[in-house]
């Protein structure tokens, strides 16, 4: 395609989706911002624009590597932001954890070019991800991730670990964190999957808000808050039917408001200071080229009034990889004229700033749109409080055992108990134990990616003062009562996260004869985006052979599973008397584990998706009513139901919760009422626990085919024995409301169930 015939497209955009750009005049005037951006250069002005990763400024051998010990190359440093006036790094250098003094060092070196010898003395914007705790600082806490920050249910924890890990990031000297992932977790096969909050917009977007207000604390300028980054805006986790990571998808503008908006119109209300664009295309078009959506529903639709950056060399990407740009020019022009204002390079940036320089020129790229780009650039930075303060002073006392206090409360609320027939659980301190399993022993599988490297395999190097499962449950239940025999292992070292070997199944089942109880860990080693794509959504062949024969033994057996996404587990769950997802709690997962194995700790985790019991049935709980039907009578009694391994909100407890008195303060109601919505729950049981009343809605009839329920409210409750609590909500018609066929949000007058448990009243909207 010409170049001409791209922007005739671009402008073209701007009618299509209704709105002329009116963005650039809404971006926010900081006189001494605007000061700066009338006394820079266009090269000064694009050098801002581009972010480079760390190996590129370190001493090494080429820009992909860095020698050890890191070593940072002034020469280098002073190329990149001296002479190309290049305005963010990002990244950690050879995909490797580095500690605080390092930081210090990095961050430092960089500052000192910035600040000393460049004409305006701009600080660079050093990005992270920090995506459950500070990733690549080797003293970090590592919360869990956020899928099991999900399933904790509870907003303060995750608004506690966000805060925490603000401020371990910002003790480092990196105020910008590559997080939260506001992406739908609806697909079971994506290596991805565990990065989100899981499947339900709802609870998506009330864990985001929590995530920004933790993230960015009341200023942004304060020495314990990081500007955050939503990501990946919009749509990335609709996949191709593979699943596999950055494979195209066809969402409908229905879909794309209705379920993948949401969040992240509630993230950029609450502040959020950036985003990134998804790597991938909707139907057929890279959202890095899309002025529609960056321009269109971004930044004019929504407000957004912050920066937005590109994922790692996408900008190429639109050039190289998904060829609607015939050169890299192009590609820079496209995705700067659909709204992009800083680009993820990462390593060639000469060549990026002489071709946007020289778009600017040539008028392909208006000035008027590079000073907006540089504008909530330089916005950020001053916000920040960098063109001050652009060092903090080290502090490691900001790694401390409150962060880790809240490490653990979050992996005990996020565990989950799926099963516990005839209360095998909790077990008895005195019980002999096999643990078998290949994520048994191992800090790696617990924490999941970007843990101290991208892929995760560099955890046990980091994390050796982190008790595994095994030694959490000898802590607990003593040395002499657990045995350990694997019966699968994984390469714990390797790269690929499906290898596996020393497979010896008929040594487990021995063991298994002399013990009261097994504990099977299962799941997955550790991955992230492609390499973790996934051809078969079944837990491996060796694992479910191991569950298989365990099972035969009849012992008791407490499948623990430890996972990123679902692995299909249909062909044993049953011969499986408990069943517990720890997902990737972080490095507390072992002590939390053992706590609940003992019922020191009551389970209160609740599933934040759909558990899938058949590979080709991965449906979300909030699907169409056609796709749970119900056996039709007569000869043609087909099965035609929505058969999951667990549901969506699944969660067990020790105790058992009666739920009663489900009001509403009136039954009909308009588009103006607010409606209080109130419920009864007793703990009925024995132990003290905690409960997430969760209040769904039905819309029995409406004009597009409504979905069979949604979740519009949560809450997380402590009960003690005998004690009952009344939970109210205040809900609105808006939040009954849905995208219409017009591609606008209504809410269509008529009837609504609600159900909180197994409460149910039915409301009615009237004109
Ligand atoms: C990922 C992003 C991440 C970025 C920077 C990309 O490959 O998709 O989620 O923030 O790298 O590390």
């Amino acid at each position: 395609m010409n170049i001409i015939k791209v922007l005739y497209l671009a402008i073209a955009g701007a009618f299509i989706s209704g709105c002329a750009s009116s963005s650039p005049d809404a971006v926010e005037r900081i006189p001494f911002v605007e000061q700066l951006i009338r006394q820079m250069t266009i090269e000064e002005k694009v050098g801002q624009t581009a972010q480079i990763t760390l190996d590129v400024i370190t001493k090494g051998d080429s820009p992909y590597s860095s020698y050890e010990p890191l070593q940072m190359d002034s020469g280098l440093i002073e190329e990149a932001v001296a002479k190309y006036h290049v305005g963010s790094v990002l990244n950690t250098a050879n995909n490797r954890a580095r500690d605080m003094q390092t930081w210090h060092h990095v961050v430092s070196s960089i500052q000192k070019v910035a600040t000393e010898k460049t004409r305006l003395k701009i600080p660079t914007l050093y990005g992270i991800d920090a995506i459950h705790g500070a990733t690549y600082i080797a003293e970090a806490t590592m919360f869990p991730q956020q899928i099991a920050q999900a399933a904790t249910w509870n907003r303060d924890l995750v608004y506690q670990a966000a805060k925490a890990t603000a401020a371990e990031t910002r003790a480092c000297n990196i105020p910008w964190n590559f997080s939260p992932a506001l992406d739908l977790g609806t697909d079971a096969r994506w290596p991805r999957m565990w990065e989100t909050f899981g499947e339900d917009p709802y609870l998506i977007s009330e864990m985001g808000a929590e995530v920004i207000k933790g993230y960015q604390g009341k200023q942004l300028n304060c020495s314990t808050s990081v500007a955050a980054c939503l990501k990946h805006f919009i749509g990335y986790s609709t996949l191709a039917s593979s699943g596999k990571d950055r494979t195209p998808s066809e969402i409908s503008e229905i879909s794309l408001r209705e379920y993948h908006l949401p969040s992240f119109q509630k993230a950029v209300e609450a502040g959020a200071a950036s985003v990134m664009i998804n790597s991938g295309l909707i139907n057929g078009i890279p959202v890095h080229s899309s002025y529609d959506i960056i321009t269109g529903l971004l930044k004019n639709e929504l407000g957004f009034n912050g920066l937005v950056v590109t994922d790692w060399a996408d900008i190429e990407n639109l050039h190289n990889r998904d060829k609607v740009a015939s050169s890299h020019k192009e590609a820079i022009m496209l995705a700067f004229n659909a709204g992009v204002d800083m680009s993820m390079i990462p390593y060639n940036y000469v060549q990026y700033c002489e071709l946007l320089v020289e778009l600017v020129n040539e008028g392909q790229v208006s000035t008027e749109r590079l000073d907006d780009a540089v504008r909530r650039i330089l916005n950020l930075k001053y916000k920040l409080g960098l063109f001050e303060n652009p060092l903090v002073k080290p502090n490691s006392d900001v790694f401390s055992k409150t962060h880790k206090k809240i490490a653990y409360t979050a992996a005990s609320e996020a565990i989950t108990l799926l099963k516990n027939e005839a209360n095998v659980l909790p077990l008895s301190k005195t019980s002999k134990i096999l643990i078998a399993g290949p994520n048994a022993n191992s800090m790696r599988t617990v924490n999941g990616g970007w843990s101290y490297s991208w892929q995760g395999e560099k955890v046990e190097e980091f994390a050796k003062d982190y008790n595994t499962i095994l030694e959490a449950v000898e802590n607990k239940f003593g040395k002499n009562n657990v045995i350990h025999v694997p019966g699968v292992e994984y390469d714990m070292h390797g790269r690929t996260y499906v290898d596996e070997h020393r497979v010896n199944i008929d040594a487990a089942v021995e063991a298994a004869k002399n013990v009261d109880v097994v504990i099977l860990c299962l799941g997955e080693n550790t991955y992230t985006e492609k390499p973790g794509d996934l051809h078969d959504l079944m837990i491996s062949e060796n694992q479910e052979k191991l569950a298989i024969e365990l099972g035969k033994t009849g012992k008791p057996i407490v499948l623990v599973l430890n996972e990123g996404r679902p692995r299909i587990i249909r062909r044993f769950a049953d011969s499986m008397d408990a069943i517990i997802q720890t997902y990737l709690s972080g490095n507390h997962t072992g002590d939390a584990l053992a706590d609940i194995l003992t019922g020191e700790v009551n389970p209160s985790g609740k599933l934040p998706y759909t558990y899938p019991m058949f590979s080709n049935s991965l449906g979300t709980y909030y699907h169409k009513h056609s796709e749970e039907s119900k056996t039709p009578e007569g000869m043609y009694n087909y099965e035609g139901g929505f058969y999951p391994q667990f549901n969506f909100g699944h969660g067990l407890s020790y105790t058992s919760f009666a739920y009663s008195n489900l009001q509403v303060s009136q039954k009909e109601f308009d588009n103006s009422t607010v409606l209080s919505v109130s419920v009864d729950v007793e703990n009925i049981g024995e132990m003290a626990g905690k409960e997430v009343v969760m209040l769904f809605s039905s819309d029995l009839y409406a004009s597009i085919a409504p979905d069979v329920k949604r979740l519009r409210r949560f809450d997380k409750v402590l009960l003690n024995p005998g004690e009952t609590k009344t939970v109210t909500f205040s809900i609105t018609a808006n939040d009954l409301s849905f995208i219409n066929a017009q591609g606008k949000r209504v809410t269509e007058p008529g009837e609504f169930e609600l159900t909180i448990a197994n409460q149910a009243m039915t409301i009615k909207l009237i004109k």
